[in-house]
């Protein structure tokens, strides 16, 4: 396979990971570009990266970039995305992809025009524990779907400027953790929800501070989800099939499940992959979407869980700035 080049946009928190992550397989990261450009040029040195761009706008222009990793908040996303995939570039984006399914389905329509991978850096799609457990519901050893519950909470303190609840940094439970657990639940349904209902407690700054969501798809399979963004719960996801449950804790990169089988109640513990190396994962993973025509990057299950969001959020009347500013230029 080709060794592609890489570049991010954006080198915070989590663009360190994808750079170690790179380390971890012997690569180096062909180049970055930031907003502040002494931080762009500081990560530059950490990863012994040789491209340094002076505006966001010349990685789209160089011609040597394969693959651009997008790691800044959820609200940037849909410009560079724009600009990215016109110019015929591969796009890794974090997550949340974009706002809103419009969002999504502009920036799809795009890469399908230019004929390039779009992705979500959703790392429970790449983990190979969930893979193993997609090839064995796959198969039929569990039996069919019947139920799946999902906790995520993770405690921020109460600062309504942090990008957390600040909803010009596109804050909110749903696009910051949510998408997470509605990834879990839509690797585990075998079609995706088309009913949602939920109930939704807003911070004073009027974001999403903690929602309970319950989704059923066609085949009448069901899940629930419990998120909060004040208050720590275990990151525990259980799917219920017929004929055993399967339990996993941390779930985002998880490299365990407890799988009971219900008829004798005995237990398998599934271990496999490693927390440590889920972005290790995620690179290959788009590689080869690169590089064949694979489904390893999920984009359907990114759409299918961006439509619930933006579904529920609407009904919700819950708008961010960018959106609000759209529809009251619509309105004109
Ligand atoms: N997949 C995961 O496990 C995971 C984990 C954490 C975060 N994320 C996602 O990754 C993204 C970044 O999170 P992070 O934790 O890495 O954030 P972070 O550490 O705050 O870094 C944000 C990066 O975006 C840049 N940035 C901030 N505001 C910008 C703007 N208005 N326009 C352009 N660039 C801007 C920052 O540049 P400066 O240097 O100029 O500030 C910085 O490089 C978010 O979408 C988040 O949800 C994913």
């Amino acid at each position: 396979m080709k060794t592609y080049n890489w570049a991010v946009l954006g080198c915070g928190a989590i663009a360190n990971e994808l750079a170690q992550a790179m380390e971890k397989e012997g690569r180096t990261i062909y180049g970055v570009a930031n907003r502040t450009y002494e931080n762009g040029v500081r990560f530059a040195e950490k990863y012994r990266i040789s491209k340094v761009y002076q505006k966001a706008e010349e990685i789209f222009e160089d011609d040597l970039v394969d693959i651009i990793y997008l790691s800044t908040p959820h609200n940037t996303h849909i410009p560079y995305l724009r600009e990215a995939l016109k110019h015929g570039k591969h796009v890794l984006c974090e997550k949340s992809i974009t706002l809103n399914a419009r969002e999504l389905a502009e920036a799809m329509g795009l890469a399908l025009e230019h004929q390039v991978v779009l992705a979500e850096a959703m790392t429970l799609y790449h983990m190979p524990l969930y893979k193993e457990l997609h090839k064995r519901m796959k198969r039929g050893d569990f039996g069919s779907l019947r139920m799946v519950q999902m906790n995520f909470g993770s405690y921020k303190e109460y600062d309504m400027n942090n990008r957390f609840f600040n909803p010009s940094l596109a804050g909110g439970a749903l696009l910051d953790i949510g998408v997470y657990a509605l990834a879990f639940i839509r690797w585990f349904m075998s079609q995706a929800p088309d009913q949602a209902a939920s109930q939704v407690k807003l911070a004073p700054s009027g974001v999403d501070e903690q929602a309970g969501i319950l989704l059923m798809n066609p085949a009448g399979e069901m899940a629930t989800a419990a998120i909060t963004l004040h208050a720590k719960q275990p990151k525990r996801g259980m799917a219920a099939f017929e004929k055993a449950y399967v339990e996993i804790y941390d779930y985002p990169r998880a490299e365990k499940a407890v799988i009971t089988y219900t008829e004798d109640n005995h237990q398998e513990i599934l271990e496999l992959g490693k927390t440590a190396d889920a972005l290790v994962y995620e690179i290959r993973d788009m590689e080869q979407a690169v590089s064949g025509s694979g489904n390893e990057m999920y984009l359907d299950y990114t759409w299918d869980v961006m439509k619930i969001m933006t579904q529920i959020r609407n009904t919700w009347g819950f708008l961010y700035p960018e959106e609000r500013a759209e529809a009251e230029g619509m309105c004109r």
